[in-house]
């Protein structure tokens, strides 16, 4: 647990810039984040999704890897978790054995272990609590959106996206208000790949006594709330109390509370700037929804789809077997794409159309699928729904105004930066 990580390094593939259609099919690597960071990766998944939906990708900044494409194979592979386990990890990256980030708490489980720790922290996200939750979320949205720079360009990720998840995930932990912060700083630096760990300015040990010190920030408050009785429903007072995670040792404690951290951070942060990208983007789009905000719910689902934030899961076969006429050996990642799946014409009907009112619009993968089902669904849907109906009561147009600036990573996929000018009615 003391050992720094050595991240990988990037090694070019020469896809950015080339012709999907006419790349060699035996050389297509789509785990390359340059892909992600150029948005030229679509075409790629596309010729996957047709000509190799399962595709063995033999050497790549992780490994060798197979690479999974369409929508029902994914869902093939989430149902079996007997064939595809998720213990050995849940992304393409390998930490090395020991490293603090090799544990992410229940995601990286299986079978009964993983039901029971699920559980514990289940209610959180429950109806009722999300009733309570609410009116929290309405208050903070309010308060973001009122203090906007009207007439100004500002950036929408920093003043909006970061500040509203990570207020919401202070309320969810019942974090110190004024060190809020703290929680996407230590989100940030577990997901950063490695160049953009280097961007940040920091380095691999930097990112290890990063989690150290949000393990030991994290112990003291187990320690103040494990023996509290209390209606409150946080975090960690939902694990310091129940029966299957009381006795977690620190390295699994540290995973868990990550897990929970860069769950709520990364991926309803990149909604929330995903969202205004793909208004501005599909403008008809955007008259629809000033013309019917009822439209908003369905709309929340579609940004969802659209934007997938979490690019990729990873899972690993326990046994040899055969997905989609190929052998998979014992030991083989899989890596379920579901960024790829979300764009599946054979599953999703007009899945390259971003539209607000789209029928069945819950028929997509960003949440995963299965037993691991994303345990924070819910709780992001009302965030997006609350922000934009707080959005359409003040601004006629969210205006992007530069390029977006996205992340340097094949599994967060969203943005750093997002250059806007607010325009009220
Ligand atoms: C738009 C926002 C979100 C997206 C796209 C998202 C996506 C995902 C995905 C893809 C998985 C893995 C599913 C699988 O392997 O089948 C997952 C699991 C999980 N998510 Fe989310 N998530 C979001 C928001 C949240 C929030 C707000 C929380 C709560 C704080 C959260 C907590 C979790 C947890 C705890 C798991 C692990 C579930 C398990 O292993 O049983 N997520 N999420």
């Amino acid at each position: 647990m003391s050992e720094a990580i050595t991240l990988p390094p990037h090694r070019s593939t020469g896809q950015v810039g080339a012709d999907p259609k006419s790349f060699p099919l035996d050389r297509i690597d789509v785990s390359d984040y340059e892909l992600f960071t150029s948005d030229e990766l679509w075409g790629y998944f596309e010729r996957l999704r047709k000509e190799d939906p399962v595709h063995y990708c033999p050497e790549s900044d992780f490994g060798p890897y197979w690479a999974v494409t369409r929508f029902d194979d994914i869902v093939y592979v989430e149902k079996h978790p007997e064939l595809f386990c998720s213990e050995e990890g849940i992304v393409v990256f390998d930490p090395p054995p020991g490293a603090v980030l090799q544990n992410a708490g229940f995601i990286t489980m299986d079978g009964p272990r993983h039901t029971a720790h699920r559980k514990v922290v289940q209610p959180v996200s429950s109806p009722r609590n999300l009733k309570k939750l609410e009116p929290v979320v309405r208050k903070h949205v309010i308060e973001i959106l009122d203090s906007l720079p009207v007439g100004e360009t500002f950036d929408w990720v920093d003043r909006v996206s970061v500040e509203l998840t990570t207020n919401m995930l202070a309320t969810m932990f019942d974090f110190e208000w004024e060190n809020r912060r703290k929680l996407t700083y230590w989100s940030d630096m577990t997901t950063a790949g490695p160049d953009q760990l280097a961007d940040m300015g920091k380095t691999p040990r930097d990112r290890q006594e990063a989690l150290l010190e949000c393990l030991d920030v994290f112990t003291k408050l187990w320690h103040e709330r494990k023996d509290t009785q209390t209606e409150s429903l946080d975090f960690v007072t939902a694990l310091a109390s129940a029966n299957a995670t009381q006795d977690l040792d620190p390295v699994t404690y540290l995973g868990t509370i990550m897990l929970l951290i860069v769950g709520g951070n990364d991926t309803t942060r990149n909604s929330i700037s995903g969202g205004v990208l793909a208004l501005n983007q599909n403008p008809e789009q955007y008259e629809k929804l000033r013309n019917d905000p009822s439209l908003i719910p369905t709309m929340v689902d579609e940004i969802i789809r659209w934007q997938t934030p979490l690019a990729h899961m990873r899972r690993t076969a326990t046994q040899d077997t055969e997905l989609c006429g190929k052998q998979i050996k014992k030991g083989d990642k899989i890596v379920m794409w579901y960024v790829s799946a979300n764009r599946d014409e054979s599953a999703i009907p007009n899945a390259e159309q971003f539209l607000i009112d789209r029928e069945d619009s819950k028929h997509h993968l960003s949440f995963g699928w299965g037993v691991h089902f994303c345990m924070g669904s819910r709780i992001a849907e009302m965030q997006l729904r609350v922000l934009w109906e707080e959005i359409m009561r003040r601004f006629r147009f969210v205006e992007v105004v530069g390029e977006p600036v996205r992340t340097k990573s094949c599994f967060v996929k969203g943005y750093l930066e997002l250059p806007v000018r607010v325009h009220p009615w």
